[in-house]
């Protein structure tokens, strides 16, 4: 019975130091409780990119309906580049079908106190793609929700690829490209669109669970 403590102590102690390390936060730039996790070294690099690129302008399809605590599910990207925005005299066009995720994200855009350097625009995002009218920096696709039915994975590619389509022509020689949710069955998000993106001179910068492309003679 002499070991019962010792070994209970090793396993709450192996428990905790396993927590720490699969936390993967943005640590200074977030605080440290956030857990970005699949997400965490393609935001950072992102984040790099842009501050090497001195990005001005960034649209996000599919908003951040949970705001920072759907950090390690959703991404929190509307909060992570806003604050990035924030810092930078950058700006974030946030775009969402779903008026309850609009309000949700502009509740925590507010929170944040973001509202000087986030936009949510309440719009199916192709149309608002289409009719966006200045160059686009940093262009993040995460809309259309992707899941294990064949015919939804197929219309979130297809819906994907329609996004880069439509903003294609306001994307210049250092604009960077992040697509969400890409290793999943099936290619995920991004399947049609990194194939079309291939073949029109862009290139894989890294590629996890999310893609960052950029021009394939782009010198980083
Ligand atoms: C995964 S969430 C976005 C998560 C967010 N980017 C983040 O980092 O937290 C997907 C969002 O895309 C939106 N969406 C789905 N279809 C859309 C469309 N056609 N146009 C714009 N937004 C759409 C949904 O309403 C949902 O809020």
């Amino acid at each position: 019975m002499d070991y019962v403590w010792p070994v209970l102590l090793l396993g709450v102690a192996g428990f905790f130091i396993g927590k720490f390390v699969k936390h993967k936060s943005l640590y200074p730039f977030m605080p440290f409780r956030y857990d970005f996790r699949k997400r965490r070294d393609t935001f950072r690099r992102c984040l790099d990119l842009l501050d090497k690129t001195n990005a001005r302008t960034i649209i996000e399809t599919g908003t951040s309906r949970e705001g920072l605590h759907g950090a390690k599910s959703n991404g929190a990207a509307t909060i992570v580049f806003g604050k990035w925005a924030q810092l930078n005299q950058a700006f974030v066009h946030s775009v969402d079908i779903s008026e309850r995720s609009v309000e949700a994200s502009q509740k925590e855009v507010v929170a944040q106190g973001l509202v000087e350097s986030v936009k949510i625009h309440l719009s199916d995002s192709i149309q608002f793609l289409e009719s966006f009218a200045e160059k686009v920096d940093f262009l993040y696709l995460d809309s259309y929700d992707y899941s294990n039915d064949v015919e939804v994975q197929l219309k979130s590619q297809t819906h994907h690829l329609k996004e880069f389509k439509a903003i294609e022509h306001q994307l210049h020689e250092k604009s960077i490209v992040l697509i969400d949710d890409c290793d999943l069955p099936n290619g995920g998000k991004g399947k049609l669109v990194v194939e079309y993106m291939l073949k029109k001179g862009w290139k894989i910068l890294m590629q996890e669970y999310q893609i960052l492309l950029v021009r394939q003679d782009m010198v980083i």
